[in-house]
């Protein structure tokens, strides 16, 4: 049997973690061949042996390789490359979230069209089992809700700041152990979740990509007294992004919420992810595993390439239906109970104020604590709310950011999973 042969775009820290695992790794690699590397530069970390070195990556593409493995990162440049790749008629595989969410229709229909695959399972969860799950395993299942901890970076930081640690020196670690992007804040400020539940979305809903207009939210202002606050409610603070199809449209967002520390995902710590799904055939449904770094990285890739190995001209995935347009509901529509914390002048009236402003715009509390005075002087308050509209919520926010009293305020949304 002729062998398989790769072609590696990239040579960093994921790329290197691929180059190991198959040449240190099992019998089932000894009928693949890394043919050639492109990398722009070399990498003290991985000595690549033998393998040919090309320092342009797009001669890559010039090679006699099967598969070319794109690990570049970035957008424009990797659309390029697995353009190119597509269009002289190799497979592309890819961990790359960002050009999939952009470009994924238009790749995708690039791949059909020349009869080869663009296969891009650790794009969600690394090498967790996620994409070729919801395309094949899935198949038969109508899916209602995908909520899932999808960055490990994001999860690496909260865990270990409800273990005391310091939101700056956890970020430091997630970047030196290689979890996090090359720029960091696509990490921490959503976008990178925002990302994969763009693509599950539209794998869980047989319908195109969503645009990026959805809401966003990243973990930079979560403290660690969210943490303690949390913690006496029996909640915990996490990143989650959420999917949901009802009979209006979709609901889409990426942002931190309170979950209860019974929920499966709130069990989660370092750099693990999970999804729960609600499925009409086998009800509610979980995975959970490394979602970030070189070796589970590594994992969901070479699930990809041992797919096409033994493909035999079938496509390992079934492709969402890009013409079905999806219909993102409003954001500002939707419903939460949420946790606010204020920072306020210790003054008499101030929660009598507070209180009028929520009265204002029918928000009930279900809890409302106020805590020792701060070094500084200043009161924390504490509120649970009853279940509000967000836009509602947003106009009282204003009115509270409008005081003088008000020194500081936020709000983390509750989810009942
Ligand atoms: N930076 C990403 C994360 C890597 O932390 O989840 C895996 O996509």
């Amino acid at each position: 049997m002729a062998k398989l042969k790769i072609g590696i775009c990239g040579w960093g820290n994921v790329a290197t973690g691929l180059y190991e695992q198959l040449v240190n790794g099992d019998e089932i690699y000894a009928d693949w061949e890394i043919c050639c590397i492109g990398a722009r530069r070399d990498n003290p970390k991985c000595n690549p042996g033998s393998t040919k070195i090309l320092r342009d990556i797009f001669e890559v593409v010039e090679e006699d390789i099967d598969v070319l493995v794109e690990l570049i990162g970035g957008v424009e440049t990797a659309k390029d490359l697995i353009t190119r790749a597509l269009c002289s008629g190799k497979h592309v595989v890819t961990a790359n979230k960002a050009v999939i969410f952009e470009h994924g229709e238009e790749l995708i229909n690039l791949a059909k069209k020349n009869n080869v695959e663009l296969l891009f399972e650790s794009a969600v969860c690394a090498g967790t089992p996620a994409i070729k799950m919801f395309s094949n395993d899935l198949t038969a299942n109508k899916i209602s809700k995908v909520a899932g901890m999808l960055n490990g970076t994001t999860n690496f930081i909260l865990s270990n700041m409800e273990e005391g640690a310091s939101y700056e020196s956890v970020l430091q670690e997630a970047q030196e152990k290689g979890y996090a992007e090359p720029d960091p804040s696509l990490d921490v400020n959503g976008t990178d979740a925002a990302h994969k539940i763009g693509i599950l979305a539209a794998l869980a809903f047989n319908s195109g990509l969503p645009t990026p207009s959805f809401y966003v939210e990243g973990i930079e202002d979560i403290q660690s007294q969210d943490f303690t606050y949390a913690n006496d409610f029996h909640l915990t603070v996490k990143h989650l992004a959420v999917a949901k199809l009802n009979d209006e449209g979709i609901e889409l967002r990426s942002h931190p919420v309170m979950l209860s520390k019974d929920s499966s995902l709130a069990g989660l710590k370092g750099v693990r992810n999970g999804i729960q799904f609600d499925t009409n055939l086998l009800g509610e449904f979980h995975v959970a595993g490394s979602g970030a770094g070189r070796e589970s990285t590594a994992s969901g890739l070479i699930s990809d390439i041992f797919a096409l190995s033994r493909s035999n001209g079938s496509s390992p995935m079934r492709y969402p239906d890009f013409s079905k347009k999806p219909n993102l509901l409003n954001f500002d529509d939707l419903v939460f109970k949420y946790y606010v914390y204020l920072e306020v002048k210790d003054e008499p009236g101030v929660l009598a104020l507070i209180s009028k402003i929520f009265a204002d715009q029918s928000i009930g509390f279900d809890k409302v604590i106020q805590k020792d005075q701060l070094g500084n002087g200043n009161v924390p308050v504490v509120i649970f709310t009853d279940p509000i509209v967000e836009n509602e919520m947003q106009t009282a926010l204003k009115d509270l950011k409008n005081n003088p009293v008000i020194l500081s305020s936020k709000i983390i949304r509750i989810e009942d999973l």
